[in-house]
């Protein structure tokens, strides 16, 4: 009898991470769903993560390879987003906003790593952003953290595919969860039509979201393909964008984009 995967979800308390956790269990994986509240859904195993601390994604890495021995597919969902115009927000929340959203997919593979390298196998699946092809405005930070995980899985694609580990890029448009309620734009009076048109304009997008389902079943495919592909767009606003973005020149693209948020009314 074959054995029985082992997978784990980064944040896996809600929203994507959640749908995540729950589709991999039904697919028949034994599942760990780390978060900061290791809270999880039913049928998924959860553990006590913090991205942004080497020791906790170490113990949380140890334990699940303590109770299983092997870990075949990592998936780094844990993120979060701090909107707001690039001066509008602190140093602080852009280091912040880099820890959980890059420095924390390169902890928790940095900590898998040497156990997929001896299995000489496993899937690394991590949800990058539709920002993190095509930026949003007002999402600086955000969008920064997001190129920051392509360029990195990029190269990690090339660096562990001698070694049988798969590695692989989720890219959703707009998605129902509560990722967008936890923005937060500290004021800068001179940025307000702006921001807010823009930001109002991301809520329309929000309003509009498929369920986080629709991620989860993008990733089960990623995690069944034996060579999956680098990067799998979700939703048709991620199809739509990034062909924008292919087709138009850099100028057509920016006026399109102005046109889109509302930038150009004063
Ligand atoms: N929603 C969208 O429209 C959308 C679109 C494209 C990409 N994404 C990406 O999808 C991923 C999931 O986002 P979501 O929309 O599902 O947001 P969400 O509902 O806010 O969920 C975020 C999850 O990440 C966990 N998390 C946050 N900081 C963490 C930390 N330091 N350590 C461990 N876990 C942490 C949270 O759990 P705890 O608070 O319990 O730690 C929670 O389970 C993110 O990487 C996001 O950038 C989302």
């Amino acid at each position: 009898m074959a054995m029985q995967q082992v997978a784990l979800v980064t944040g896996s308390s809600s929203g994507i991470g959640a749908a995540i956790a729950s589709q991999l269990v039904r697919d028949g994986y034994r599942v760990f769903g780390g978060s900061r509240r290791a809270q999880s859904p039913a049928g998924v195993e959860a553990l006590a993560l913090d991205v942004c601390s080497d020791e906790s994604v170490r113990a949380c890495v140890d334990a699940v390879l303590e109770r299983t021995g092997r870990l075949d597919v990592l998936v780094n969902n844990a993120g979060q987003l701090i909107a707001g115009a690039i001066e509008e927000l602190t140093l602080d929340q852009a280091r912040a906003q880099f820890e959980t959203n890059f420095f924390g997919v390169a902890r928790a593979v940095a900590a898998v790593l040497p156990q997929m390298r001896e299995q000489r196998s496993g899937k690394i699946v991590t949800l990058s952003s539709l920002a993190g092809l095509v930026p949003v405005p007002f999402w600086g930070y955000y969008n920064a953290s997001k190129f920051a995980v392509e360029g990195y899985c990029e190269t990690l694609r090339a660096e562990l595919k001698p070694f049988g580990i798969a590695v692989a890029m989720v890219e959703p448009g707009a998605i129902a969860t509560s990722l967008f309620a936890t923005a937060q734009a500290t004021k800068l009076d001179a940025y307000t039509p702006w921001r807010d048109r823009a930001l109002k304009t991301m809520q329309g997008f929000e309003a509009k979201a498929p369920p986080p389902d629709v991620v989860a079943r993008a990733v089960a495919k990623i995690v069944a393909k034996a060579h999956p592909p680098l990067r799998t767009l979700v939703t048709g606003e991620a199809h739509a964008f990034t062909t924008m973005r292919r087709l138009l020149s850099d100028g057509l693209f920016e006026s399109a984009v102005r046109m889109g948020f509302a930038l150009d009314r004063g």
